[in-house]
Order: C-alpha cells, then structure tokens, then sequence
C-alpha cells in the first residue's frame, strides 16, 4: 500500500513538474509570439507616429518617455490622431463652406464636368442664365455641349481644353435651355485624378450678350454717321447742279420757239431731275442737315394721320391694325413733318412685307424709370433674315425691285429720329414678323 501511495506521489509530481513546463514553455512561446507580432508591428506603428510627429511642425507633442509603454504611447497617439483628425475634418468642413460660398455667389457661371463632357456641378448663376428649370433634373444628363448654339462647336472647344490644358476668354455663342442665344466668354482648365490621367473640366462663363448688342450698335451707329457725313458731301455737291438743270428746263419750256418735240424731251429730264432731287433731299433728311421745326406735338394724332392715308391700302391688303396707345406717351417734341415720314417709311416697310395680309400692332408706353417714351411698329410679315438686320438703316440697302424701293426709307427714319434725340432699333424673326421699336426722351 505505501509503495502504491509513494508511486502515486511520484507520478503525481511529475505530472505537475510536466505541467509546469509546459506552462512555462507556452506562456515563453506566447511572449516570443506576442513579442514578434504584436509588439514589433506596434513599435512600427509607433515609429510611424513619431515620424509623422516630428515632420509635422504642429507643436502638440507625442508622448514618447520611456515610462509609457508601447500599449499607453498606441493610446496616446490614437488620441493625438483622433484630436488631428477632428479638427482636419472641422477645417476642411469651414473651407468647403467657404469655396461653396464663393461658387454659389458669384455673378459668373462656374461649371465643372467629368472626362466624358456630362456637367456635374454648375452654381446659381448658371442655373439662372442657362434658364435651367429644376437643377438637379438637368445635372442627370445635361452634356457640356448642350450649353452651345452650335453643338459641333461646344465639343470642339472641350477637345481642345482637354488636350490644351487651358483656355481663356474664348468667344462663344451660347444658347439656354429655351434656346435663347447668349454670348459668352469662357475660360476653362483640365482636371487630373490622382493617376495624372483626364478627368473633365472646370470653368467660368461670363455673359457678354449685353456688352456684344451695345458694342454692335456703337458700331453700327458710327458706321451710318460716317455714311451720313459722305452722303451729306454727296447730296450737296449734287443739289446744285440739279437746280440748275430744273431752272433751265424751265427757261427751254418758256421760249415760245421751242417746238413740241423739245417740250416733252425737257418734261422728261425734269422729271428725271426731280425724282433725283428726293433722293437728295433723303439723303440730307438721313445725314440730318436739314433743319427741324420743333415743337410740342401730339404723336397719337400724327400716327392715326398716316394710318388714315394707308387705310385703303390696309384694307385691301387684308390688313388689321391693332393700336394700343398710353395717354402718358402722347405728347413729345417733335418736327410733324418728319415724324410723319418716319410712320410713313415704317407702316409701307409692314405693308410691302405683308403681302397676303396680317397684324400691324403700333403701341405706346411711358416708360417712367427710364424717362423714355417708347413707340413699337410690330408687323407679322416676312421678316428680316439675321445677317441683313444691320444693313436696313443703311442708304440704298435694299432688298426690293426697282419699282417698290429705293433703301431710303430706313435710312431717312433712323436720320429723323437721331435728329429727335431718340433711337430706333429692329428685332426680326425670319417668316414670323418684324418689331421697330423708337425711344424719345420723355418731357419732363
Ligand atoms: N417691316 C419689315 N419687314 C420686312 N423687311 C423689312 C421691313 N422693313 C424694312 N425691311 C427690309 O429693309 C430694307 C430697307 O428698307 P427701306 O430703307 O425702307 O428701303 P425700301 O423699303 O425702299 O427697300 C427693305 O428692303 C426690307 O428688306
Ligand atoms: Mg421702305
């Protein structure tokens, strides 16, 4: 029984001695495990902070004493870390606001696009010029050649920028989303991802439509002043020698020996002489030497005179005239007869384009903030095409036979009502009518 019970003991401290061992030798296992795993990647991920730490000029320190270890410096450079990190986020945050601000506010259009053309940003002024309805609506497929009157053009502009890096100043028509054309400056620069490979534009539009109709009409009234003053040398030169030739017709007609035949050739040359004279006498209206007689009159009466003159006319070319006259616009300074000229030349200009009849509107409006009275000749006639609209107040530019117009008409118009102190401009839609619009300065 005892060499069984000091067996047992025996085996028993062996098994625990074993065990021990085993213990001993796992737990060392495990420190040496731990310590190349854990540990090493922990002092990498340590040494990682210190040099992040030490680049960065931040004055916030990283805690590196040897008191610590490894596990509390880990804590305190996660915290480090997350501190960092909140208020990179905070900065970036107030920033974003910043340049959100800057885009949303600015009076240009500022776009941005992806490599493929499609806009995916684009700020109020934008929206608001492009007469973009619902913003994110058209952000789903608007392209960046959809901003282009001619599209071919939008694409060929955005190749360039893609292999020019950059553009600026560009003219442009543009069109809005009602397809009401623009013109526009554009300036635009690539954008690169982080492979240094296209990624889509970025740029600002200005919108110059303003400036461009204004710069065509100091042109296009510099270029009738310096035909007005050649027309005026012109018209001079010849309104001598024309009376002289119409005194000495008369002279011929008066001998009594002039027989018959001399007669009717004198009748001929005078008439001829004549006509040229009203030429002349248009030219100087248009080159406005000469004289007004002004005076306070009332432009309703002297319109419903030359509308009273035409109305056979009017009527049997199936004509309805449409008057909407402001009491406020009634009374201007004016030369009668000449204002009368110029309702003339614009209501036989709306009769000749409506052949097949049609709607003359004539209207009148105070326009009390501008100080203007504004007068409209809106005719549903053939209309003028683009690229003649700047040509019609010009002498001789005409594009009826010899019977029906001379050019004068416009041209005599636009004299008069510079002479007025007024100005006359012309809208047209090819096939859909013609608007003359006259501004005079209202009385005070
Ligand atoms: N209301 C209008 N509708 C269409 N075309 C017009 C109109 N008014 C003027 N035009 C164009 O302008 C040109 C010049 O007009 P105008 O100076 O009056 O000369 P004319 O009538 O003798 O041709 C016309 O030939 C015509 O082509
Ligand atoms: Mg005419």
């Amino acid at each position: 029984m005892d060499s069984l019970n000091l067996k047992i003991k025996e085996r028993t401290a062996w098994v625990f001695l074993f065990g021990v061992i085993s213990l001993f030798s796992l737990f060392a296992l495990f420190a040496v495990l731990f310590n190349r795993t854990v540990i090493q990647q922990l002092k990498r991920l340590l040494s990682t902070f210190r040099s992040i730490y030490t680049t960065d000029d931040s004055d916030q320190p990283f805690y590196s004493s040897n008191h610590y270890d490894e596990i509390d410096q880990i804590k305190y450079a996660f915290e480090n870390v997350a501190d960092d990190l909140r208020q990179a986020h905070e900065e970036l945050k107030a920033s974003e606001t910043k340049y959100r601000t800057l885009f949303e506010a600015s009076p240009d259009v500022i776009f941005v696009t992806d490599a493929s053309g499609r806009i995916t940003d684009l700020n109020n002024a934008g929206a608001r010029l492009f007469e973009v309805g619902n913003l994110n609506d058209y952000l789903k497929n608007a392209h960046f050649t959809r901003l282009f009157a001619d599209m071919d053009k939008g694409r060929t502009l955005f190749t360039t920028i893609e292999k020019k890096i950059l553009v600026s100043n560009a003219e442009c028509i543009l069109k809005t989303d009602k397809e009401k054309p623009l013109n526009g400056l554009i300036s635009a620069n690539r954008l690169l991802n982080e492979q240094g490979e296209f990624n889509g534009i970025e740029g600002v539009i200005r919108d110059v439509t303003e400036e461009e109709k204004l710069r065509k009409q100091m042109a296009q009234a510099e270029r009738l002043a310096s035909i007005g003053q050649l027309a005026a040398g012109v018209a001079h030169e010849i309104n001598n020698p024309l009376g002289v030739i119409l005194c000495h017709g008369d002279l011929i007609k008066k001998n009594r020996e002039v027989n018959q035949q001399i007669r009717e050739d004198t009748d001929i040359i005078q008439r001829h002489a004549y006509s040229c004279k009203t030429i002349v006498e248009s030219l100087l209206n248009f080159a406005r030497v000469s004289e007004a007689k002004m005076c306070r009159s009332d432009i309703h009466e002297c319109i419903n005179e030359i509308l009273a003159v035409l109305q056979n006319r009017l009527k049997k070319q199936n004509i309805e005239v449409e008057q909407r006259f402001d009491p406020n616009a009634q009374e201007i300074i004016m030369d009668e007869h000449k204002m009368e000229q110029v309702f003339m030349n614009l209501f036989l200009n709306s009769i000749q384009a409506m052949p097949t009849g049609g709607i003359l509107r004539i209207t009148s409006e105070c326009d009390k903030q501008n100080q203007q009275i504004v007068i409209n000749v809106e005719d549903t006639g053939c209309g003028i095409p683009e690229d003649k609209l700047d040509k019609v107040f010009e002498p001789f530019f005409t594009t009826k036979g010899r019977s029906e117009g001379t050019g004068l008409g416009l041209s005599v118009t636009y004299g008069i009502i510079q002479q007025h102190h007024g100005e006359i401009s012309v809208t047209s839609q090819l096939g859909a009518g013609t608007r003359f619009s006259i501004l005079f300065p209202r009385l005070g």
